[in-house]
């Protein structure tokens, strides 16, 4: 990872895991493991959560996002959080467009897209998720996926807006099933992405763009993944449910 181009970022995201209560623990525990990490760390947690995990995380190196966002500010949309609302209550980071959220909760690239301009006009940092089925990958057509989803959620995006955004190249069938991709699948798509956005803002902006891997990032495999060039980071998610286990992560990040 080019640290001297871009800094490395370690999120964690929760899911649908753990109660206010457990939340400011899970965060009390990882306070002193982390304080000294030389990366950007985040946990994203669910909404009940962020009230309680913005106050047990501040003055600290953490820093709390939400795991999606709506794309009005307000208005009749049951069960819907808006930018905004994440903004007031503290938060800095949204992931927008994971594949649970794509796959289980109707959201698509349209939707992706709207969301992503939501939490940039509401001044929230932005993890977009992006991540080919694994029949897309036995088809050849991973580069191509990838490419039209990021291409898509970044329409009307500007340049100077990038420093605000995270890419997370998640290949879904990595996603909580134990299997990595290798180190080299990672990097590749990786830099298919840093090449896709050299294409559409320049090589300066590519080369700051920071993107992640998540699938089945570990305590145990971070450290290759996170040594290739193109990997600035990891959106972990059964990991980042145990400080020690976040924390190994955030340390194989900060070397
Ligand atoms: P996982 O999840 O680390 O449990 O595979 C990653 C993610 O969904 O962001």
């Amino acid at each position: 990872m080019n640290k001297s181009l871009r800094p490395a970022v370690i999120a964690g995201n929760w899911k649908m895991n753990k109660t206010p209560d457990e939340a400011v623990t899970l965060i009390k525990e990882l306070i002193p493991l982390v304080k000294d990490a030389d990366c950007e760390v985040v946990a994203c947690v669910p909404f009940v959560d962020l009230h309680a995990a913005i106050e047990a995380a501040k003055g600290t190196n953490i820093k709390i996002g939400a795991q999606n966002c709506h794309w009005e500010k307000s208005g009749a949309f049951t069960g819907e959080v808006s930018a905004e609302m994440l903004k007031a209550v503290g938060a800095e980071y949204v992931i927008i467009g994971h594949s649970e959220r794509r796959t289980l909760f109707g959201d698509n690239d349209l939707t992706v897209q709207k969301r992503t301009r939501a939490a940039l006009n509401a001044g929230l940092k932005v993890i977009l998720c992006v991540g080919e089925y694994l029949e897309q990958r036995e088809q050849g057509i991973t580069t191509e996926v990838v490419r039209i989803q990021t291409k898509i959620a970044l329409l009307g995006v500007a340049k100077e807006e990038l420093k605000n955004i995270i890419i997370a190249y998640e290949p879904v069938w990595a996603i909580g099933t134990g299997k990595t991709a290798t180190a080299e699948q990672a990097n590749e798509v990786n830099k298919a992405i840093r090449d896709l956005i050299a294409e559409l803002y320049g090589k300066d902006a590519a080369d700051a763009m920071v993107i992640q891997y998540g699938g089945s990032m570990n305590a145990g495999n971070a450290e290759e993944l996170l040594a290739q060039p193109d990997v600035d980071g990891g959106l972990i998610g059964g990991a980042s449910l145990k400080a020690e286990d976040f924390s190994k992560i955030v340390a194989a990040a900060s070397k």
